[in-house]
Order: C-alpha cells, then structure tokens, then sequence
C-alpha cells in the first residue's frame, strides 16, 4: 500500500520532528495535540527548524515554505480520518495511548495504518485495543528526528506483513535506515539505554562522581558521543521513568528499578532539558 496522508497525534518533543520530517519528505499531514498551547509551541519548533536547516543550507526558502504549506493542525483525533498511516507520539502511559488507539479505530479509514513512537509500552497491547492489530506496528523515531537516522520498527504479535513492508519501505523513503525488532518491553534500544542511564543515576546518588564527571568518563572511555546524564536530560527525565517502569513491570527483574533519585527529580519537576534543568542547566527551555 502507498502510504500518502499522514497524521501526527502528539506536538511535543518526537510529535513535532516527526511532523516536520514527514512534510519535508513531501506528506501532506494533519499535527493533532489535545493541548492548543502544545500545538502552537510545536508548530513554533518546527518554524524554528526548518530554519535552522534554511540557514545551514541543507534546505532551501522555498523547500521550508513548501513542508510548512503542508502541515495542518488540529485540537481534535477526529482530523485523523483521511490518513493512510497515523503515528501517536504522546505522553509514555499505556491507559491514554490505548484509548487513544481505540479512538483512532473508530475514526480513522479501515485501510489505515496505526503507529506508535511509543519508548517500549506493548505493541501488541495497543493493537489488541483496536479492531486492526494487523494494522498496528511500532514506528520508534530517535531525538531529534530530522537528525536521528534510527528507525526501531515493532512488529506486533499480529503485525502483518503488509503493514510492516509498508512501514519499512516509508522509514527508507524518509532517508532513514529501519531496523525491525519484536515487541518486548523497552524493545532493543531502550533495553538496553535505559539500565545505563539508571546506573549513572545511582551513581550520582551515591556520590561516586558529579554528573559532568560520569558524563565525562564514559565520553572520553567509552566513546560515547554524548554523556548518560546529558542524553537522560534530553530524552526528559519523566520519559526515562516511564520506560524504567515499563522494564521492571515487564520483564520482572529488580535491576530494573528506577533509582530514588530520578523519581526525586521528577517530582520536583527537574524533567530535563524541556523544563530548563534536569542534572545540568539550560539557558532555556527545550
Ligand atoms: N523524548 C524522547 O527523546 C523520545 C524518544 C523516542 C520516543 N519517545 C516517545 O515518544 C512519545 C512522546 O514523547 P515526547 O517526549 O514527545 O513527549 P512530550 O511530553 O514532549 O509530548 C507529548 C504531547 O502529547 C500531547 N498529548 C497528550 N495526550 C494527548 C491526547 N490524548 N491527544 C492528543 N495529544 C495529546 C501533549 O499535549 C504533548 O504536547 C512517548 O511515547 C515517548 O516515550 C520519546
């Protein structure tokens, strides 16, 4: 199936890159966020981008007014109802995301496809929400999307392999490289990410190092292009708790509880980068 219209439920941190690598690559596309505030500061990210990208010259004025042209907004999941693939990329809690997905079924065409950014909550729960589990798939973009070249697509249990061609062959025709992996809690990436990040945490709770100086540790020794600490910020500090969650709720084993400290920080709203702090400060927020 050729998958044109595209809707983007979700204008936060991955909604709005994912808008604006879809209109780049020429999809007409409807950005949907429950929260107008969202939207425009979503829409606002993406202006901002493509001019960023404008100045750099990796685009060209016309190519920014063209992929702006293409973007529709909209406060409501009915927008959706046209689309030939909608990807969900709101807050990492399995209830909403599920209701979400039921809502889409009754909305969106029956030939539609339905994808989730989700960080590692259930493919295959998502789809069981819906009457289209073969037309469910996970679609798990890298931050920042017009930059990341990572696809993880998720098959579902009852992912088709229709739906998962379909899905591989628009992440390539995105310039991204898919990589296709089964639906287990956390997927690969964050399976494996997020136990790492968490033991920096502790580390920082226990007092083995500041956080510049584990960053430090594993940029310089372990050729990290970016320190655990610094890539925890810029993912937001609730995400990573929401998918430690996922993990130990998941797989059951203890080494994957959420350290203390990171479950401090998010009640004290020190979300990371998006809040302006989070270990490190930040001259502004985003
Ligand atoms: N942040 C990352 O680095 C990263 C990377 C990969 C995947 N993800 C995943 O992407 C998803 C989104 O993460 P984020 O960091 O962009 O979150 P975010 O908090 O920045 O944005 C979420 C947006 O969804 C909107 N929203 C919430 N409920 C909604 C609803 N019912 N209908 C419409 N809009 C709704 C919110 O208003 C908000 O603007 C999560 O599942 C997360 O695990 C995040």
């Amino acid at each position: 199936m050729t998958i044109r219209d595209v809707a983007v439920i979700g204008a936060g941190t991955m909604g709005n890159g994912i808008a604006h690598l879809f209109a780049l690559h020429d999809h007409p596309l409807t950005l949907v966020d429950s929260d107008s505030a969202a939207l425009r500061r979503g829409m606002e990210a993406i202006e901002r981008n493509l001019g960023r990208q404008v100045a750099k010259e990796s685009i060209t004025a016309e190519e920014r007014a063209a992929a702006l042209g293409r973007i529709a907004t909209a406060g409501d999941l009915d927008a959706a109802h046209a689309a030939d693939l909608v990807v969900e990329a709101i807050v990492e809690d399995e209830e909403v995301k599920a209701d979400v997905f039921r809502t889409l079924d009754a909305i969106v065409q029956p030939q539609g496809i339905l994808a989730s950014n989700t960080s590692s909550i259930s493919i295959t729960r998502l789809g069981a929400a819906t009457s289209r589990p073969d037309q469910t798939i996970g679609m798990h973009f890298m931050n920042p999307v017009p930059v990341m070249k990572l696809v993880e697509v998720i098959r579902g249990y009852e992912t088709s392999d229709e739906t998962h061609g379909a899905v591989v062959a628009l992440a390539e025709s995105l310039g991204k490289t898919p990589v296709t992996v089964n639906d287990y809690p956390g997927f690969v990436s964050n399976r494996v990410l997020m136990p790492m990040i968490n033991e920096a945490i502790f580390c920082v709770m226990e007092g083995v190092a500041e956080p510049a100086a584990i960053d430090t540790v594993m940029k310089l020794g372990m050729s990290h292009p970016m320190g655990p600490l610094t890539l925890a910020d810029f993912i937001g500090l609730d995400v990573c708790l929401a998918i430690l969650e996922v993990l130990q709720g998941g797989l059951g084993d203890p080494k994957y509880r959420p350290c203390p400290l990171l479950r401090q920080m998010v009640a004290a709203g020190r979300l990371g980068r998006k809040a302006g702090r989070g270990f490190f400060e930040y001259a502004e927020r985003g």
